[in-house]
């Protein structure tokens, strides 16, 4: 049984206790450094004995990739009021409270089985700050840059279209070169003063009503997409990929983005049109509209939905993201503590 939305409610002790562990894995440096990993998974077993067998279940089905989306209420609030003006991204990696939701995502991750890992990519980062640094919202920065020279990346302001997290070359099995796209992305909000949302399209039911035959071509190496300029220097754009996976235990991962992918020069008309039909399909998708604040955290199954947002408006407005790889995914691991792989 699938199920697209599940909400995980935590008693006031839960979540006391999961605080708790957050707040002493973040002094003692958080997701980066090495020894926090064992530590957060040991803390998760202590928070998986305190949950009822109606809250198990729910962990338990989306670590088994059954579950679209896992909304986590009832956390502590962490932090106190939002600041004048944006801290610099320097200044809020270096921030404890950040640091505290960064912890606790990653004890989060550890609770639905999933592990938190960074992509050599990423400048070797298990923590992304998700917030307007390099322009493109809707009020301009400081050193707002000339809108043509603004990066298409959860670093800039830009409303961006439906997509899941890169890399895009595989799911679940690492090939020889490149490592799957992550299993999960977790998010919560230090700050979001103006409730902007964060918007999650389940792609089931879209690719349910598409049928087979479309379904089938989406499976076919026959896409491509361009890199994400926020990308370290020396990754090229992907060739021959698909969309769609299936694995040996019968289940699929998706993997797209609206604005980075198309159909290879010379493949057959209906790779093609088996792509615009998906295009359409997202387009009309039913929206889930996610509220961040810091005391909810999302869980999105990278694998079965897309994930898109609005211009921001608020630049204060500063997500902690990290990613999980759940049991059914192999990368290719460089090294296991902190754990990084190759994109
Ligand atoms: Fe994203």
């Amino acid at each position: 049984m699938h199920t697209e939305v599940a909400v995980l409610k935590l008693s006031p002790s839960q979540a006391e206790s999961l605080h708790h562990h957050a707040v002493q894995l973040a002094r003692a440096g958080g997701p980066q450094c090495a020894g926090i990993r064992e530590r957060a998974e040991a803390h998760a077993h202590v928070l998986r004995d305190m949950l009822d067998s109606e809250q198990r279940a729910v962990v338990d089905g989306y670590a088994s990739n059954r579950i679209t989306l896992l909304v986590v209420e009832g956390m502590l609030e962490v932090g106190d009021g939002v600041p004048e003006a944006r801290p610099s991204l320097e200044a809020l990696k270096m921030d404890l409270d950040c640091l505290v939701l960064a912890s606790r995502s990653q004890l989060l991750l550890n609770l639905a089985g999933n592990r938190a890992f960074a992509y050599d990519l990423d400048y070797n980062e298990m923590v992304r700050l998700v917030g307007n640094f390099k322009g493109g919202g809707q009020h301009k920065i400081p050193e707002e840059p000339a809108p043509e020279d603004v990066e298409v990346s959860s670093h800039s302001g830009l409303a961006l279209g439906a997509h899941t997290e890169p890399p895009h070359y595989c799911s679940f099995q690492a090939t020889e070169r490149h490592s799957p796209a992550p299993s999960t992305l977790i998010l919560t909000a230090r700050w979001n003063p103006l409730q902007e949302p964060t918007q999650v399209i389940p792609i089931t039911p879209v690719l349910k009503a598409l049928g087979e035959p479309v379904v089938d071509a989406l499976t076919r190496k026959h896409y491509q997409f361009t890199r994400p300029n926020s990308y370290v220097p020396g990754d090229e754009d992907g060739r021959h990929v698909s969309i769609v996976d299936y694995n040996n235990h019968g289940d699929f991962a998706f993997r797209f983005s609206a604005y980075r992918f198309s159909a290879c020069d010379g493949v057959p008309e209906n790779s093609r049109r088996a792509i615009d039909a998906l295009q359409a399909g997202i387009t009309n998708a039913e929206r889930l509209q996610v509220t961040l604040d810091s005391s909810k955290a999302i869980l999105i199954n990278n694998t079965k939905a897309l994930h898109c947002r609005d211009i921001i408006k608020d630049n204060r407005r500063i997500l902690v993201r990290l990613f999980g790889y759940n049991r059914f995914s192999t990368a290719i691991v460089q090294s296991t503590d902190p754990m990084l792989v190759k994109a």
